[in-house]
């Protein structure tokens, strides 16, 4: 898909398909007893024969411009006309727009050559760039598809969509955040691919390769280090070693920094932490085959993390950023852990990993602690941690977890802001006891079937130094299958949450 900008109105007068909106109007009743009276109004129209059309139509009695309803009809120039309802005025949030662009584009998709929108009549926000630049990340974000593996492929037309009618003032300003709508959303995109590719093909040292050859194409000014496995034994990263130990492939640590154009000493670090089970079969404690499936999924957190690095850097983000990436499978095979070992840390904290399935919390211990040791002021990891978060938000809540109340409050900030759903559970006392291990200093799980999410989180904590302020996103449930937003695929990789921490890498306080 192509999306362009059209002042002068030329682009959406020959556009096979007109996409315009109408509004519902309630009048009260006058008199005692009378009912009130539902019609609609399209008032905003520009085009006055395309209003007059429009008013003739028979059908149009039965159209009540209800939110997303629609009505088509031909235009005198041959043209598609598609109305669609957008309830009472003033009802909508930017959400809704996202959506219903959403809900648009893909009723449209592959069908139309060339699709105008009627920008101001779907300006149900602050501003007209603001609704333009919602509208532009939703087609983005629903254009996506994974159809790497399909023989035959969906037939692929080369569709324009043209943002139309927008005023002149505006021109430069939207431009502007255009450009930066493409930088995030075909970040989301990269995302979505490395998150849907087969786990067979993306193992840790090609997911590894394919990220250093995204950085070396479009992130130049980043330094870039990739330690192998003979590295990462150098580190002392035990723990994370003690995951690859069954795998067929090495582990990789991706270091990635970006330092902005402008470094002072005030100039903030932000240093991002993801898990990057490339699969995850949970070792000897092995997954039942119905929960295994899916388990490509694993390396999602390191995804998103990396996604959002990738756009921050795109988008010339103000702060410094260190983005660490814990890569390898949890595979098994006659030298995987058992259940019962016990591995000393890089921190020097000794682990009875109980339970092999809970190997996340693993090769994180040993990537945070690493990435203390770069002197960040702040951290955020995202991690497909724990099932738990499942039971606890559902699929569509992503966990916050961490031991600075105002960096969360920071986190939740850009959540809200960027209408991704995300709520704090908290780490007591209690459940930090509840990972002390009898026979070594820390156990790898608490107990069985109690605050699954939260305990993954007070381990992590363990392994929190230098007064560093941390944040963990447990993404077990967002990370994929979000068939509530039109705008996501209803299966497969969703790109949550890069939204979310491009917001927080480019707001930084
Ligand atoms: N990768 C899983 C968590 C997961 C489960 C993500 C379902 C997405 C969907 C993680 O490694 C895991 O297996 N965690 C265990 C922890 C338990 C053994 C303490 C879990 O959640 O069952
Ligand atoms: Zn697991
Ligand atoms: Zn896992």
């Amino acid at each position: 898909m192509q999306l362009t900008v059209d002042l002068s109105g030329d682009k959406f007068l020959s556009a096979e398909l007109k996409v315009l909106s109408a509004f519902q109007k309630t009048t009260t009743a006058k008199t005692k007893g009378a009912k009130a009276e539902t019609s609609l109004s399209v008032d905003h129209w520009v085009d006055k024969t395309l209003k007059e059309e429009f008013q003739g139509l028979r059908s149009l009695k039965n159209f009540k411009a209800g939110k997303d309803e629609t009505l088509t009809f031909s235009g005198a120039m041959g043209e598609t006309v598609l109305v669609v309802g957008l309830g009472e005025r003033g009802k909508m949030s930017a959400e809704d727009l996202r959506k219903t662009t959403a809900k648009i584009f893909k009723s449209v998709k592959g069908k139309f050559q060339t699709v105008a929108f009627d920008v101001p009549g779907f300006n149900v926000v602050r501003d007209e760039v603001l609704a333009a630049t919602l509208m532009a990340e939703s087609l983005h974000m629903t254009d996506y598809s994974f159809d790497t593996y399909k023989s035959k492929k969906p037939e692929a037309m080369e569709q324009t969509v043209i943002l139309a009618h927008v005023e002149k003032k505006n021109s430069a300003k939207l431009e502007k955040a255009l450009t930066s709508v493409r930088n995030i959303t075909q970040s989301i995109n990269i995302v979505k691919d490395f998150i849907n590719e087969a786990p067979n093909v993306l193992h840790s040292e090609e997911y590894a390769r394919r990220i250093e050859a995204d950085v070396k194409k479009n992130l130049k000014s980043v330094k870039m280090k990739i330690l192998n496995k003979a590295q990462i034994q150098k580190e002392r990263m035990n723990l994370f070693l003690s995951v690859n130990t069954g795998s067929a492939y090495e582990p990789r640590l991706v270091h990635l920094t970006y330092e902005p154009a402008r470094m002072t000493s005030k100039t903030k670090h932000i240093a991002l932490v993801g898990k990057g089970i490339t699969f995850d079969t949970g070792g000897y404690c092995i997954k039942p085959g119905t929960s295994m499936a899916g388990m490509k999924y694993d390396m999602g957190g390191s995804a998103t993390v990396y996604g959002a690095f990738r756009a921050a850097v795109l988008e010339k983000a103000p702060v410094k950023i260190t983005c660490i990436l814990a890569i390898t499978d949890n595979a098994i095979n006659s030298l995987a852990t058992f259940p019962d070992a016990i591995i000393t840390a890089r921190n020097g904290k000794t682990v009875e990993v109980l339970n092999t399935d809970a190997e996340g919390r693993l090769i994180l211990a040993d990537a945070l602690d690493y990435a203390c040791d770069l002197n960040p002021h702040c951290i955020v990891d995202a991690a497909t941690l724990t099932g738990a978060c499942l039971v606890a938000l559902g699929n569509q809540v992503c966990a916050i977890l961490g031991n600075d109340q105002k960096w969360i409050t920071e986190v939740l900030g850009s959540a809200k802001a960027q209408d991704e759903y995300m709520w704090q559970l908290p780490i007591i006392h209690e459940w930090r006891q509840d990972i002390k291990s009898k026979t070594a200093d820390l156990r790898n799980i608490g107990t069985p079937m109690r605050a699954g999410t939260a305990i993954g989180a007070a381990f992590l904590e363990e392994f929190i130094k230098n007064d560093v302020k941390w944040a963990h996103l447990d993404v077990a449930g967002v990370v994929d299958s979000q068939s509530h937003l039109p705008y996501c695929s209803a299966s497969g990789a969703s790109g949550l949450m890069v939204r979310t921490l491009t917001h927080l890498l480019m707001n930084a306080k």
